[in-house]
């Protein structure tokens, strides 16, 4: 997948679709929302068109009339593309495309460019190449053949130029080789992920853009990519967390969640995000000032109740705080989301709450362990009735076997005698 140098950029009007008369107000919203993400794709907005209809037109989503408009204002206005706040099915971009003549991107196509454009890793790239791919296939008409699709840009970034000239079976092909190296990287990290098994695991989570790499970084003094653009990370990232006299604590950042994100696209992603789903807490951080910010806790949760990590123990980390201008909504925010922090990353506000509201969450959790412990020592045991709960117990002719359940707080101590007995050995 190479990056396109898009020095000259191409000249976008998105269009959306409000339904029903009621949320023209929304979709407004929305287009911004939708701009930011266009931006991020490196294109610029230089109009914005609103139809309002009762249902889907099923040839051209906006109804042939709109789409004639649309044509015309292109036209005018000098347009290269249009990009769509919804999904089209592959007949809708077709007819669309032939009726205004100019390049169509729906909204899972855009999101898609962007991925392509951020991902790093081994495992993003390959992730983000088989989403195109399977996105690509039901698409791969005559159309994608012809000459001005061949232009690099928003859409055809990634797969979509060098696949212009293949067929299905060449697809289908590559898409069964990507799903076996996903397979084999998926083995490797959860090797890796193994060896992390025993220490406390923080991941955070939360709409894109709302501050977590800032938080990250300034949690581990570590420098991870920031930028005021949507999907800046796209990869998880884990460093440690930096406590003064404690036991280490891991940080983990995901990708940011969306709007509309569409279903395929959580499900290519799952993976990136099962760091988050062996995450002993999750922090759910929300740019406190974003004026729809009710709206993507929403969206968050959706997700992660997609993922089935929605019942983890989770700690609300409204982001942002020095932007906020009414204080007033604090009250409200404390009694309905418990536990929160209120912090400002850029600023480094509040920071300390947020350290010793996971130290305190890390110090109430607690784990199963199995214990294997040589007879000879079988004096350490009623310590461990202190430190923790014994669930079962085993004696055979060396050893004792236990099962044990402790709170994270007191795992050091018992990792302590545990590995002076081994030296005593
Ligand atoms: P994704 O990678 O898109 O998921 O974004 P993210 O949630 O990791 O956000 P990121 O840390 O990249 O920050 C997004 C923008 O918000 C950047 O421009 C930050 O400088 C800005 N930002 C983060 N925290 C704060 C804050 O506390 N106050 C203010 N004013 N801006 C912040």
């Amino acid at each position: 997948m190479h990056e396109v140098n898009s020095q000259v950029k191409e000249r976008a009007i998105l269009v959306g679709l409000s339904l029903n008369n009621g949320d023209r107000w929304n979709t407004e919203d929305h287009l911004e929302e939708l701009a930011l993400l266009a931006d991020t794709a490196g294109a610029v907005v230089i109009d914005k068109v609103i139809q309002e209809k009762d249902k889907i037109d099923p040839s051209y989503f906006i109804g042939r009339g709109k789409a004639e408009f649309i044509t015309s204002l292109a036209k005018e206005i000098n347009a290269d593309l249009l990009i769509f706040d919804d999904d089209l099915s592959p007949a809708q971009a077709r007819n669309l495309e032939r009726l205004t003549g100019k390049k169509i991107v729906d909204r899972s196509g855009l999101i898609l460019d962007i991925f392509a454009r951020r991902a790093k890793t081994r495992e993003a790239r390959t992730q983000v190449e088989l989403a195109q791919l399977k996105y690509l296939l039901p698409r791969l008409t005559r159309q994608w053949t012809h000459l001005s699709r061949q232009e690099a840009g928003i859409g055809t970034r990634g797969p979509g130029e060098a696949q212009l000239e293949v067929d299905r079976r060449v697809i289908r092909k590559r898409i069964n080789s990507l799903t076996k190296d996903l397979t084999k990287i998926k083995s490797h990290r959860e090797v890796r992920r193994r060896h992390r098994q025993d220490i406390y695991k923080v991941a955070l989570v939360g709409y894109t853009n709302v501050g977590k790499s800032t938080l990250m970084n300034a949690l581990t003094q570590s420098k991870v990519f920031v930028e005021d653009r949507l999907f800046a990370t796209l990869d998880a990232t884990i460093r440690r967390i930096k406590m003064s006299n404690q036991r280490p604590i891991l940080l983990i950042d995901t990708v940011g969640f969306l709007r509309k994100l569409p279903h395929h696209l959580v499900a290519s992603f799952m993976s990136t995000l099962e760091e988050a789903k062996v995450a002993d807490v999750l922090l759910h951080v929300v740019d406190i000032s974003h004026p729809v910010f009710f709206e993507q806790i929403a969206v968050v949760k959706d997700v992660l109740s997609q993922l089935q990590i929605s019942n983890k123990p989770t700690l609300y980390v409204f982001n942002k705080v020095d932007k906020l201008k009414h204080k007033a909504i604090l009250t409200r925010l404390k009694s309905e989301y418990k536990p929160s922090v209120y912090v400002s990353a850029t600023k480094g506000l509040f920071l300390e709450d947020l350290k010793s509201e996971i130290l305190q969450m890390s110090n109430d959790a607690v784990k199963e362990m199995e214990l294997s412990l040589d007879i000879k020592f079988a004096s350490i045991i009623s310590k461990l009735y202190e430190l923790a709960e014994v669930l079962e117990i085993d004696y055979h002719d060396s050893v004792v076997m236990i099962k044990i359940k402790a709170p994270q707080k007191n795992l050091h101590e018992i990792n302590r005698m545990l590995q002076k007995q081994t030296h005593k050995n």
